[in-house]
């Protein structure tokens, strides 16, 4: 936990405190009960260029499994249940606010030019509730801190003062330095650019995640100057304000210094994404999803996968995704646009579905591309099955009832329905039509096999049964497997 320093008064200033002596120093302990969060107002800075992604696109645009960086640092401070919201933007900031439209616990606040991160937080105060009693600053580009860790910089934040976030590490490039004074109390945070050579040596920082004391900081924002080597107005200044002021100031180490991972280039991007992919894996693990190889295995936020269920290597599970109980997925396939497999069901390589909801049973186990798809149970997708959904303007959707048997090879262009039990023979290809429940279709353009009945039917689903009595015809070629050859061997 964090320890609770008071700073001495080294250098004489009117006081920033009303009322006599110091507040008192509350002790944090994992018993203590939450603050009230209705109390937290949260500011998220996001307002910096990102010059080393090498883009034009905002850094905090960039995802990371399904989800953009500043969408996980919004979850984060959602994860305490902070009662508002500001963002401070700059760069891109109408493409930054174009993708949270719609949001409404959310402000954006914009900062032009970005005159550093002292700067950026005065821009958000008068988004920040009178009413709030604390002020949680976090960065737009840390996508990994994890709610539990702000909840514990929120109760460590005593009253009339500062909590902050550190982290020791081996790689202290390009973070603030925390100054220890003789004692070990807090001395300060100097900038690296601003280090000496022995400051540069220390190796605990400053992560730029903080709870402050709304009132206090309302006070000592006013006094940041941008007097240092990057002429910015620094946040860490206000933290050094608050500790000349008698002001207490607590530091509240990581435990997980993956927490503190910052998103400055791609490089970075890649490390983060790494961390949360662990960490939706572990808790797929910990539910009774089968991952064989959670190296391969790509599972985006957000995605449902019951017990029991399977994944193979080399799969890519996209974002929204709902998969049941007892399913196989992979290796080698592709669940996108908020699909859903129902119990059972099973997707097997290079098969792509987007948008579409297999049902209880469904199997598409090999080269199928399913989008706009709605599979009743039981049935079967043959081998290269595509429903074509798109036709150069507009995506249709493609209907498939219960039980039916779609041969390989088969084009279904949408729109398109096939009924319940219906048949479709291998390589056809069906134009915008709607077979009816129960008949077989074969052939390009598809057409209704004739005679329909029995017999017909157990040809094109290449069945033992399918067996004809008399001379073969040209019905029995059509087979479930699709080719004359697979027809002749069972003959
Ligand atoms: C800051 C801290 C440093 C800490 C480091 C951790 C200061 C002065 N320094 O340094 O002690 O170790 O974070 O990563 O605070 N931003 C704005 N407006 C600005 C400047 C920045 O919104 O004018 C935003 C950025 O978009 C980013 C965050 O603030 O999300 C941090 O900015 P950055 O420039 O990365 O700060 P550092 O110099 O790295
Ligand atoms: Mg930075």
């Amino acid at each position: 936990m964090g320890r609770c320093e008071r700073t001495r008064n080294r250098v004489q200033s009117p006081p920033l405190f009303s009322g006599s002596g110091l507040p008192p120093c509350p002790r944090v302990s994992a018993t203590r009960s939450h603050k009230s969060h209705s109390e937290v107002a949260a500011v998220i800075l996001a307002a910096g260029k990102g010059t080393r992604m090498k883009s034009p696109k905002p850094k905090v645009l960039f995802e990371i499994c399904g989800r953009s960086l500043l969408g996980h640092a919004i979850d984060s401070v959602r994860g305490v249940h902070a009662r508002s919201i500001a963002i401070v933007v700059g760069h891109g900031r109408e493409e930054v606010r174009r993708e949270f439209e719609g949001e409404r616990d959310l402000s954006f606040v914009t900062q032009d030019p970005p005159r550093g991160t002292g700067d950026a937080v005065r821009v958000a105060m008068p988004s920040v509730p009178s009413s709030a009693e604390l002020v949680l600053v976090t960065y737009g580009d840390m996508p990994c801190l994890a709610p539990t860790t702000l909840n514990r910089l929120i109760e460590a934040k005593p009253r009339g003062g500062v909590a902050l976030l550190t982290v020791t590490r081996e790689k202290a490039h390009g973070f603030g330095r925390i100054l220890r004074d003789p004692d070990g109390g807090f001395a300060g945070i100097r900038e690296e650019k601003d280090c000496s050579s022995e400051e540069r040596a220390i190796r605990e920082v400053n992560v730029g995640v903080y709870a402050f004391d709304r009132e206090v900081l309302v006070r000592v924002l006013p006094r940041i100057t941008a007097n240092n080597a990057q002429r910015e107005y620094y946040l860490t200044d206000a933290v050094l304000e608050i500790a000349k002021h008698a002001g207490l100031v607590r530091l509240v180490p990581l435990e997980d210094e993956n927490e503190a991972l910052g998103v400055n280039s791609l490089s970075e991007l890649a490390m983060a994404r790494s961390v949360w992919q662990e960490r939706i894996l572990e808790r797929h693990l910990a539910n009774g999803v089968h991952v064989v190889d959670p190296e391969t295995a790509r599972i985006d936020v957000d995605v449902e996968i019951g017990v029991g269920t399977v994944i193979q290597p080399f799969t890519v599970i996209r974002k929204g995704c709902k998969i049941g109980s007892n399913c196989e997925v992979g290796p080698f396939a592709h669940l996108r646009g908020e699909s859903v497999l129902e119990d059972g069901a099973k997707v097997g390589n290079y098969v792509e579905v987007k948008k579409s909801t297999l049902g209880k049973g469904v199997k598409a186990m090999h080269l199928a591309y399913l989008g706009d798809t709605t599979v009743g149970e039981g049935s079967n997708i043959g081998a290269g099955t595509i429903t074509a959904n798109y036709d150069g303007k507009a995506k249709w959707p493609t209907l498939i009832g219960a039980r039916a048997f779609i041969g390989s090879g088969t084009v279904l262009v949408a729109p398109s329905t096939v009924g319940a039990d219906a048949i479709v023979g291998a390589g056809a290809i069906v134009t915008r039509k709607k077979i009816p429940a129960g008949d077989v279709w074969v052939g390009v353009p598809a057409r209704p096999l004739q005679p329909k009945g029995p017999v017909a039917r157990a040809a094109a689903s290449g069945s033992a049964s399918a067996k004809p009595k008399r001379k073969a015809t040209k019905t029995s070629r059509v087979t479930r497997g699709g080719s004359r050859a697979a027809s002749r061997r069972s003959r």
